[in-house]
This record gives structure tokens, C-alpha cells and sequence, in this order.
């Protein structure tokens, strides 16, 4: 690999970051990944900084999992839910923002429901932002530790095949998957009806197909996307049991393809909608090790984010 110095304060998708990047991001997480398994699971990489999760978003998976990793960096950490704070009188993310940099929080992660606010958000503080999920935009944590799986279970990403099945069109880890998988060298193909694949999809670099077992023929991975009914305004949705006959991810379907496809899924799963429970559960799914795996690949992005910020470069050979 080439010598590669990381230099951004913020992490905000992975459209935006190179490939030699995005290696940087998976190889420090694969140290930081041994950490997690020791009798201590914490080094005192982050010690004296302090992380705000400022979510205006419902989760669990990625708050908790971003909460852990700042606590595994010894890093002060504070949560911060829409619902509860001064964004229900009216304060805007910007003043927001300005006010947690005020009280000398040196990250701030962010979920939130409209595509660009954490670049927005950069924009107006010094201290670094991490996109923790925006709108339709981008989840960049959520594929990278999905690429960490990957790449876990395979050996390499160079010429894998992933297909993505789901509800593409509202679909922020679709696209984060597409920039990343397709910057490290694998194929991508995405599946749904023809309604929820949205415009432009094949210019990102992806196949794009609306038959489920040509989807998953010669697939080294499926990757299971949620249909995401919160963001539909009541007609773009097949409904769910004609959904489930026709794309959801059953044994008889698993049965035609590669024996050893990996079966993933960013959670939360609607069982019986896009997945049956027998394979959610199966041997195949690797979904629970996807939520273990994004420990360390956020305490990899805390980390160098925050190195960044302090001007150290951090850099792999
Ligand atoms: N995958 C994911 O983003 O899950 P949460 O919404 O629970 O964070």
C-alpha cells in the first residue's frame, strides 16, 4: 500500500474520501478490533476529548456503538437526543453545533434527517463532525464496517460481488456502500422493484437489476436493506407481503445461490418483510457480527478525526 496520510477533521461520506483512505479506516480498525477483545477494552487514545452524539434520528445500533467507541478511547462522552433538548424550542443545528463547540466538545456525531447536515454542520465549527446517517445521503460508518465484515469473512474486497437488495431509493447505506465497495475494487448490484431504484444509481458505479435470483446468483454477499416506510409519503411502496413473495431473502432463494453466501443486514430487521427469520438466523448471517464490528471501526474514525484536528497524520505503509 502506498504511504497514506489521513488529514480530514471530518468524516462525512465516502464519495468524498479516497481509496487509500478508506484502506487507512479498515486497517486501524482491525488494531483497534484486537483491543475490543481484551480483558481491559480501552487505551487512552482519546483520553481528555470529549465526543457528543447529537441524534436527530431514532437508533440504537450506531448510537451505542459510537457511545462504546469513544468510551474504549477513554474519551468523555455525551448524548444528546433531539427529542429532549433545547432543538424542540426552536434552536436551529447550527447554533446547536456552535453552542456544544462552545462548551469544548472536540467531535460531534451526528444523525440526522435531512441529506447534508453534517456538511452543513462543518462548515460552521472548528470541531470535527462525523456523519453518523443524513437523510438519503449517506451512512459512510455503516458500509465501512460492512466492508470490514467483508473483508473479515473473505480475505480481500478486490473483486468481490456484493448485491444490495431493498429499498435503494431511500437508502443512505446503499449509497455508502456503492462509493466504498466500488473504490476498493468490487462489483456492486443493486435489486428492488423498479419504483425504489432511484435515478443516477448506475452512474455510482452499480448494476442494477429488479430479478432477485439473478441478484443473488454468483453473489458472494447480499447485502438486506429495510423497507423504510417512515420516509415514504404513501406511495412508493409495494405492499409488504407481495414484497416479501417477490424480493424477500427466504431459504429457497438462499438455496440457488453460492452455498457459502455471506447474508448481511444494517438493522433493524423486519422479519417476514425483506428477510424470514430462518435466515436472518441462519449460519450465513453474519448481521450481529456487522453490530460488533462497528465498535472498532468507529473508534478507528474517532481516532483519526481527532488526530487530524491536532494535526497529526496519521499514515500506513
Ligand atoms: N444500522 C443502523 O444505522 O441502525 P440504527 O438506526 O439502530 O443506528
Amino acid at each position: 500500500m502506498a504511504d497514506v496520510a489521513w488529514n480530514k477533521k471530518d468524516l462525512l461520506g465516502l464519495e468524498y474520501l479516497t481509496k487509500e483512505e478508506i484502506e487507512l479506516i479498515l486497517t486501524t480498525a482491525e488494531s483497534f478490533k484486537e483491543v475490543t477483545t481484551r480483558e481491559i477494552k480501552k487505551v487512552p487514545a482519546l483520553r481528555g476529548k470529549t465526543v457528543v452524539n447529537l441524534f436527530y434520528e431514532p437508533s440504537t445500533r450506531t448510537r451505542v456503538s459510537f457511545e462504546l467507541a469513544a468510551k474504549r478511547l477513554s474519551a468523555d462522552v455525551i448524548n444528546i437526543a433531539s427529542e429532549t433538548s433545547s432543538v424542540k424550542k426552536g434552536e436551529t443545528l447550527i447554533d446547536t453545533g456552535r453552542n456544544i463547540e462552545a462548551l469544548k466538545a472536540d467531535i460531534i456525531v451526528v444523525r440526522h434527517n435531512f441529506s447534508g447536515a453534517p456538511m452543513m454542520l462543518a462548515k460552521h465549527v472548528g470541531i470535527s463532525v462525523v456523519n453518523a446517517g443524513d437523510g438519503w445521503h449517506e451512512h459512510p460508518t455503516q458500509a465501512l464496517l460492512d466492508m470490514f465484515t467483508l473483508k473479515e469473512k473473505l480475505g480481500r474486497l478486490e473483486g468481490v460481488t456484493v448485491s444490495i437488495v431493498g429499498d435503494i431509493a431511500h437508502s443512505r447505506v446503499a449509497r455508502s456502500n456503492i462509493w466504498g465497495l466500488t473504490k476498493l475494487g468490487a462489483r456492486v448490484t443493486v435489486c428492488a422493484p423498479k419504483m425504489l431504484i432511484p435515478p443516477g444509481i448506475e452512474q455510482m458505479g452499480a448494476a442494477v437489476t429488479s430479478d432477485i435470483d439473478e441478484a443473488l446468483k454468483g453473489a458472494d454477499a447480499v447485502n438486506v436493506l429495510r423497507m423504510q416506510f417512515e420516509r415514504d409519503e404513501g406511495s412508493a411502496f409495494p405492499q409488504q407481503l407481495d414484497y416479501f413473495k417477490k424480493f424477500g431473502i427466504t431459504e429457497e432463494r438462499l438455496a440457488k445461490a453460492k452455498k457459502d453466501l455471506i447474508v448481511m443486514h444494517p438493522g433493524p430487521i423486519n422479519r417476514g418483510i425483506e428477510i424470514s427469520s430462518e435466515v436472518a438466523d441462519c449460519p450465513q448471517s453474519v448481521i450481529l457480527e456487522q453490530v460488533t464490528n462497528g465498535i472498532a471501526v468507529r473508534m478507528a474514525v474517532l481516532f483519526l478525526v481527532s488526530q487530524a484536528r491536532e494535526g497529526k497524520h496519521e499514515t500506513v505503509d
